[in-house]
């Protein structure tokens, strides 16, 4: 069975509150999804593997931890994934990145795949899929699906805000993987947006609307 994280970190609940706000800018947006991405990463890393290495400090020699080869692989969901990549990139500079392709058809909410390329030994890295939103969790749902097709096995979900109706969808097709949110929210609305949300975390972060 797989972990389910929230964070309560008041750095991270003050930033994603800001993302909240109608009037937050698309610019502003994406430099808190940045932060905020940085933030988790933290946390999400905090199990690597790490193994001991003798060295020199200017004073003595000594044996110090450092990580093991550091195998991860960000996959963002298109497009609104994107936002969390800087500041993944940022605390994990050797991750691969791949693509995860989706967007959810306006009428029936399901998710259309329309790109997807991993890194080519998927199967060998740490996954870390990348989402501002897990809302049906139709989306979630079928990323994990792509990538353990293509053999990946240690999957972990980062999401900015989740409603109780993803968590339980994704928890229930794929109960093997970790998830982490910065928030979780009330319910869905009639259009399955999270209430009370950000709103189109995709349009928020581009500037699409
Ligand atoms: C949003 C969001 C998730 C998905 C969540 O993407 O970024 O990928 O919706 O909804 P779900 O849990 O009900 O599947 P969207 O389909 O709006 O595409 P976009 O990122 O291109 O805007
Ligand atoms: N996708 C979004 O961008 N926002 C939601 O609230 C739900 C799905």
């Amino acid at each position: 069975m797989g972990k389910i994280m929230v964070f309560d970190h008041p750095l991270i609940q003050h930033k994603v509150s800001m993302m909240r706000d109608k009037n937050t800018s698309s610019k502003e947006f994406r430099d808190l999804a940045r932060e905020v991405a940085m933030l988790m990463a933290f946390e999400v890393t905090r199990d690597l593997p790490t193994q001991e290495v003798q060295i020199e400090t200017p004073i003595c020699p000594t044996t110090v931890q450092m990580l093991k080869g550091l195998d991860v692989a960000i996959i963002p969901i298109l497009r609104a994934g994107l936002g969390f990549v800087d500041g993944m990139l940022e605390i994990i500079p050797n991750a691969k990145v791949g693509h995860v392709g989706l967007y959810r058809d306006p009428k029936t909410h399901e998710p259309v795949e329309y790109y997807c390329k991993l890194p080519e030994d998927i199967d060998k890295r740490r996954v870390i899929i990348v989402d501002p939103m897990l809302a049906t969790g139709g989306s979630a749902v079928a990323a994990v699906d792509f990538v353990k097709r293509q053999g990946a096995k240690d999957i972990s979900l980062m999401f900015l805000i989740a409603a109780p109706e993803g968590i339980k969808a994704l928890t229930d097709a794929h109960p093997d993987v970790d998830i982490y949110i910065a928030a979780k929210d009330e319910k869905l609305n009639d259009h399955a947006y999270i209430v009370p949300g950000l709103g189109d975390a995709g349009d928020r972060i581009f500037g699409t609307k």
